[in-house]
C-alpha cells in the first residue's frame, strides 16, 4: 500500500507543489488530505507556472488523478476557476474529484475571517483571509455543509444552510455590527456550484483505498506546514487544521500502513507569512536583501514573506512530529553568493541554552536563535541537476543540515522549474 507524503516541514512554501510536481509522474494519483484555498503550492514545468490553491499539484501529468480529500476545506469558486483555467490551458481536468465529505467554505465564513482578524486588532494571526479557519470550526461545531450536500439541496443543504445562516447572521449583524448575508444569494451559488462540480464529486475515501490495495503509488499532497499545525505549531499563530502527517489518515480515510514514506519539505533558509514567533527571523538588511532577490512575497495573498535562516531546532522537532523517512532541500539556490550562511542549531532562554522547540508560545518569542555560520559559495547551485555540479562548501551545508535534523536528504532543488531537481535517492522506487 505505497502512500508517500510530501509535507510541509516549516511554516509553508517550502516549495511542495514544485516537488509534487516532480514526483507526480511516478503516481497513479495526487490526493489533497488538508488545508484549502489558503494554500498557494506553485508548478512550474514546459507547460507553463501554475498557482494551485484547490487543484492537486500533479494536474500537469495525463493520467494522474487529482484528489480533494474529505479533509479539505473547499472553495468551490476558486476551484471551478482554476479548473476553467486548466482546461483554457489545454491541461486535462476530467481525473479531478472531490470528496463528498470535504466542507464547503462558504461566503459567511470569509466574512468573519475578515471581520474576526480585525476584531483581534494587535494580536490579530494574520490569516489568509480565505474563510478556511471559520469553516473549520463549523466542520468541528457540527455546522458545516459538506460538497455532498451539494448533491441534494432542497433535502440535505437548504434545511442546514437555514440554520447555520440565522446563527452565522446573528454573529455578524449583533457582534460585528455588519451586514447579513442572504440566504437567496448563497442558495444561488450552491446550484451553480452543483451543476459545475457534480460530476467531479466522489466517494474520494474508496477510491484512495482501492488504489492503495491494488498497490498503486499514490502521493498525499501537505498544505501549509508543520509549524502552521493547529496542534503542534505555535499556538495560537498557526492554521485551523493538521498539515502534519496525521492529517493525511484523517483527511483521506486511510490507515497509517498506507504511508511508506513521509517526506519533509524544507527551504535552506526559512520564511513565514503572518504573526507568530519566528527564532531565526533576520531583521536586518540581509534579511530585506534575502526577500527581494528570493522574491519572498506569498502566492496566495502577495504579502511580503518573513524570512530567516534555516531553523535546524525547528526542523528536527517537525522530523519528529511526522516521523519524517526522508528531506527534501529547495531553494538552494537563493543562498547562491552569500559570503556566509547560518543555522541554528540552539536557543537561548531565561539563561538557560535549549535544543526543543517550546510549545509555549510566550516562551517561543523570547527565545534567542545559536548560530553556526558556516562558509558561502561563490559558485552557482542554480539548475544544477546533479550534486557533482554542486560547489563543495554548498554540500557542506547540506550534509550539515541533514546530521542536524537526522535524516537523509533525498532531493536537492536548484531553480523553480520541474527539471532544476537533483534527486540524490528515489522516494518512489
Ligand atoms: P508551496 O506552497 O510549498 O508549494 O510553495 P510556494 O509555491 O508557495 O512557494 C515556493 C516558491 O519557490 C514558488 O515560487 C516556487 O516556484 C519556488 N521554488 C520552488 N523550489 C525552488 C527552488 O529550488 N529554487 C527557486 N529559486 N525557487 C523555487
Ligand atoms: P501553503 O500550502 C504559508 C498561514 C497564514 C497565517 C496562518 C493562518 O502554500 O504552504 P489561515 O488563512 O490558514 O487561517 O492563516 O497560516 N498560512 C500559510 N502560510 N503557506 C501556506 O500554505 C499557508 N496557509 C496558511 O499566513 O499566518
Ligand atoms: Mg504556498
Amino acid at each position: 500500500m505505497p502512500g508517500y507524503a510530501v509535507i510541509g516541514g516549516q511554516w509553508g512554501d517550502e516549495g511542495k507543489g514544485k516537488i509534487i510536481d516532480f514526483l507526480a509522474g511516478r503516481v497513479d494519483a495526487v490526493v489533497r488530505y488538508g488545508g484549502g484555498s489558503n494554500a498557494g503550492h506553485t508548478v512550474v514545468n514546459d507547460k507553463g507556472t501554475f498557482q494551485l490553491h484547490m487543484v492537486p499539484s500533479g494536474i500537469c501529468w495525463p493520467g494522474v488523478a487529482g484528489i480533494i480529500g474529505n479533509g479539505v476545506v473547499v472553495d468551490a469558486d476558486v476551484l471551478l476557476g482554476e479548473l476553467s483555467e486548466l482546461d483554457t490551458r489545454g491541461i486535462d481536468t476530467s481525473n479531478l474529484f472531490v470528496s463528498e465529505r470535504a466542507h464547503l467554505i462558504m461566503p459567511y465564513h470569509v466574512l468573519l475571517d475578515e471581520l474576526e482578524e480585525k476584531a483581534r486588532g494587535d494580536s490579530a494571526i494574520g490569516t489568509t483571509g480565505r474563510g478556511v479557519g471559520p469553516a473549520y470550526v463549523d466542520k468541528t461545531g457540527r455546522m458545516g455543509i459538506r460538497v455532498g450536500d451539494l448533491l441534494d439541496i432542497e433535502g440535505s443543504l437548504r434545511p442546514r444552510l437555514e440554520q447555520a445562516l440565522a446563527f452565522k447572521n446573528a454573529l455578524i449583524t449583533k457582534i460585528y455590527e455588519a451586514e447579513a448575508l442572504s440566504i437567496r444569494d448563497i442558495l444561488d451559488k450552491c446550484a451553480e456550484w452543483a451543476a459545475r462540480l457534480a460530476p467531479h464529486i466522489q466517494a474520494t475515501e474508496q477510491t484512495v483505498q482501492d488504489l492503495l490495495a491494488q498497490d498503486k503509488a499514490v502521493l498525499l499532497e501537505g498544505a501549509q506546514g508543520t509549524l502552521l499545525d493547529i496542534d503542534h505549531g505555535s499556538y495560537p499563530y498557526v492554521t485551523s487544521s493538521s498539515p502534519s502527517v496525521g492529517g493525511a489518515c484523517i483527511g483521506l480515510g486511510i490507515p497509517p500502513q498506507a504511508i511508506a514514506g513521509v517526506v519533509g519539505v524544507f527551504k535552506a533558509y526559512s520564511t513565514r507569512v503572518g504573526g507568530g514567533p519566528m527564532p531565526s527571523e533576520m531583521l536586518d538588511a540581509m534579511g530585506d536583501e534575502l526577500r527581494e532577490t528570493a522574491h519572498e512575497y506569498g502566492t496566495t495573498t502577495g504579502r511580503p514573506r518573513r524570512v530567516g535562516w534555516f531553523d535546524a531546532v525547528a526542523a528536527k522537532y517537525s522530523r519528529l512530529v511526522n516521523g519524517m523517512t526522508g528531506l527534501v532541500l529547495t531553494r538552494l539556490d537563493i543562498l547562491d553568493g552569500f559570503p556566509s550562511v547560518k543555522v541554528c542549531v540552539g536557543y537561548r532562554v531565561n539563561g538557560q541554552v535549549i535544543d526543543r522547540f517550546p510549545s509555549n508560545t510566550s516562551l517561543l518569542a523570547q527565545c534567542q536563535p545559536i548560530y553556526e555560520e558556516h562558509p558561502g559559495w561563490s559558485q552557482p547551485t542554480a539548475s544544477a541537476t546533479s550534486v557533482s555540479q554542486l560547489p563543495e562548501k554548498a554540500m557542506s551545508y547540506v550534509n550539515r543540515i541533514e546530521e542536524l535534523v537526522g535524516c537523509p536528504v533525498q532531493i536537492i532543488s536548484t531553480g523553480p522549474s520541474r527539471e532544476e531537481t537533483i534527486e540524490v535517492s528515489r522516494i518512489i522506487p
